[in-house]
C-alpha cells in the first residue's frame, strides 16, 4: 500500500534519520508545510519508531535524490519494473543465458566461482575514470576507500587519476603495485606519526592536513628549514565550510560540528593556514574540503564552493580541492548529475566567487567511479513465507558483504540475472545468513513470481563501499572479486578460505 503522509514536527525527530524510502541515504525529514511525498505506511511507521517519535501522527519525507515521479501509482509501477538500465553496469546486455556484463554471463560466473561474488565491469570503471579526468583535469584523485585492491589501484593510475589514500593501509596497497608516490594524496583526521613518516619517506604528492596536532607532528617529522621550498612536502589544509548537505548524518562532513578539518567560520582554518605558511618544513599549496557523500543536489556543491572560494581567493594559493561526494542512483526512479555537471557547476561557482583563473580546481570522486560498475551475486537458500506478515528470501551473504542497508538504511534493487527483464510483482525482504534480524540486504525488495530456492539473485550498484566495508562477521569468508571485460573474467581478489579465517590467530 502506498500512502501520502505528512508529519507534524515533534520534539525528538532528527533530520536525516534513515527514512523509509528505498535509497534512504538520500532522504531527509522535513517539517510541516513542506511538500509530502509517498511512502508506504509500514515503512513510514517503522521509520517513525526508529526515530523514537511514536506520538507523531504523520510523516513527510522528501527524497533529496530527484525522483522523476511522485505519484503512488507510478511509484508502485516503478518498484515492480525490472531494474532500470542506468542501475546496471555500462556493458550489461541480455542474451539467451540472461544478463551478461563485459560479455560474460552472470549465472555462468556464479556457477564457476560460487556465490556470494562481486563482479565489476572494468570498462565501466575505465569510462568513469576518463570522465573524471575530462571533468576535473590532471590532479583529480580516485577516493580508494570506495573500493580498493591492487587491480583497482593499477586501473585508476593507468587511467590518469591520482589516488586518495586515507590510511597507512590504503597507502601500502597503492605503493605495493608501483603507483608513483607523487600520484598519491594522503588524507585522514587522525594520521599517526608512523603514517605521516611513511608518507614523507616515500614522498607522496600531497598531504591534506586535518588538525593542529597534525601540524605539530609534521613539524617534528620534517627537517625544518633544510630543504629548498620546491622539495618540501606539499600540503593542503582541510576546511569545513559549514554546509549541511541533505544526506545521511554519518556521511555528512562539511558542517561545523565535525571531526574533520578546520572550521572556516570559527577562524580555525585561517589559524591553520597561518601556521602552515610559517612552518619551515612543508609547502602549503592549497585548500581542501569534502562536504559529504551521496550528494544528489549540485546546489550543495555550489554553495560549498562559494564559501570555500571566498576563503581561498585571498590566500594566493594554487590548488583548491572540493572533495568527493557525487551521489549515484541505487533504486528505480533516482537520477543523478553527471561528473561533468558537478565539475562545471563547481567551477562556475568558484569563478564567480573570485577564484583566480589558472587555479587547479579538482576533486576526489569515489562512489561515482565504481558504484554502478559493481554487482553482487548471491544464491537463494531459503524462502520463508509468513502468512499475513511478509516473505523472507535468505541468501548466502549478508551484512558482511554489504553493511550499507544496516548502517544507513540504504535501498537496493534485487533481480534474477537469468531473467533480468522480468517484472517483479512479488514483495519480499532479502536477508542474509548472519545471526541477527538486522541482517537485511534489501528491506523492501521486489522479485519475479517464479523465484525459487537455488536461484542466483543479484543486487546492482554494489561497487562502492560494499567490498571495502566487508567483514568476517560470523566467520563468513569475504567473497572473491572479478573484473569482467571483452568476454573474459579476471579474478582480482580471491575469495577467503576457512584457512584464512584462522591465519591471524597465534
Ligand atoms: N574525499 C574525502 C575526503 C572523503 O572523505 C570521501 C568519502 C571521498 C572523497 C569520496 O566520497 P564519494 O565520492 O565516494 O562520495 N561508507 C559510506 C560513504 C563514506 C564516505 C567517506 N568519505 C557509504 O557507504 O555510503
Amino acid at each position: 500500500m502506498s500512502w501520502d503522509i505528512t508529519l507534524a514536527p515533534q520534539a525528538g525527530l532528527e533530520p536525516a534519520h534513515p527514512a523509509p524510502e528505498a535509497g534512504a541515504l538520500s532522504t531527509e525529514l522535513l517539517g510541516l508545510g513542506q511538500a509530502p511525498i509517498v511512502a508506504s505506511a509500514d515503512r513510514a511507521l517503522a521509520w517513525v519508531r526508529r526515530c523514537g517519535a511514536v506520538s507523531c501522527t504523520a510523516v513527510s519525507v522528501r527524497p533529496v535524490s530527484p525522483r522523476r515521479v511522485d505519484g503512488p501509482e507510478t511509484l508502485a509501477r516503478l518498484a515492480a519494473d525490472p531494474p532500470e538500465p542506468h542501475l546496471l553496469p555500462m556493458t550489461a546486455s541480455i542474451g539467451r543465458g540472461g544478463l551478461a556484463v563485459g560479455g560474460v554471463e552472470l549465472v555462468a560466473l556464479a556457477k564457476q566461482y560460487g556465490t556470494p561474488l562481486f563482479i565489476y565491469d572494468e570498462e565501466h570503471i575505465r569510462v568513469r575514470c576518463r570522465e573524471a579526468v575530462a571533468a576535473w583535469g590532471d590532479g583529480v584523485a580516485y577516493a580508494t576507500k570506495a573500493f580498493l585492491c591492487t587491480a583497482m589501484a593499477v586501473l585508476a593510475h593507468e587511467e590518469g587519476l591520482c589516488l586518495d589514500v586515507a590510511t597507512g593501509g590504503e597507502l601500502h596497497v597503492a605503493l605495493s603495485v608501483g603507483v608513483p608516490p607523487e600520484r598519491l594524496v594522503l588524507h585522514g583526521n587522525n594520521k599517526s606519526e608512523a603514517e605521516l613518516a611513511r608518507a614523507l619517506e616515500v614522498g607522496v604528492g600531497r598531504i591534506v592536513v586535518d588538525s593542529f596536532d597534525e601540524i605539530d607532528r609534521l613539524g617534528r617529522l620534517t627537517d625544518a628549514g633544510s630543504a629548498p621550498r620546491a622539495q618540501r612536502p606539499r600540503v593542503l589544509v582541510r576546511v569545513t565550510p559549514g554546509v549541511e548537505v541533505h544526506t545521511h548524518e554519518f556521511v555528512r562532513t562539511g558542517q561545523e560540528d565535525s571531526k574533520f578539518g578546520f572550521s572556516v567560520a570559527s577562524g580555525a582554518a585561517s589559524k591553520a593556514v597561518a601556521a602552515l605558511e610559517l612552518a619551515p618544513g612543508v609547502e602549503l599549496v592549497g585548500v581542501h574540503a569534502h562536504i559529504g557523500s551521496q550528494v544528489f543536489d549540485v546546489g550543495h556543491f555550489e554553495e560549498a564552493a562559494v564559501i570555500l572560494a571566498e576563503f581561498f581567493a585571498p590566500l594566493s594559493l594554487s590548488e583548491l580541492v572540493v572533495g568527493g561526494g557525487l551521489g549515484v542512483a541505487y533504486v528505480n526512479g533516482e537520477q543523478t548529475p553527471t561528473q561533468g555537471e558537478w565539475a562545471q557547476a563547481t567551477r562556475d561557482a568558484c569563478e564567480q566567487a573570485g577564484v583566480a583563473p589558472g587555479t587547479r580546481i579538482t576533486a576526489e570522486p569515489g562512489r561515482s567511479i565504481v558504484a554502478t560498475a559493481g554487482i553482487t551475486l548471491y544464491t537463494v537458500g531459503t524462502v520463508k513465507e509468513l502468512a499475513g506478515i511478509r516473505t523472507y528470501v535468505a541468501v548466502d551473504g549478508g551484512m558482511s558483504d554489504n553493511p550499507r542497508p544496516v548502517l544507513y538504511g540504504s535501498g537496493y534493487e534485487a533481480f534474477l540475472p537469468r531473467e533480468p527483464a522480468a517484472r517483479r510483482p512479488r514483495a519480499v525482504r532479502v536477508v542474509g545468513k548472519h545471526c541477527e534480524s538486522g541482517d537485511v540486504i534489501v528491506a523492501e525488495a521486489r522479485v519475479p513470481d517464479d523465484l525459487v530456492v537455488g536461484d542466483v539473485l543479484a543486487t546492482p550498484v554494489t561497487g562502492a563501499y560494499g567490498y571495502s566495508m566487508a567483514s568476517n562477521y560470523n566467520k563468513v569468508p569475504r567473497p572473491p572479486v572479478l573484473f569482467v571485460r571483452g568476454g573474459q573474467a579476471r579474478l582480482v581478489v580471491r575469495g577467503e578460505t576457512f584457512e584464512d579465517l584462522v591465519r591471524l590467530d597465534v
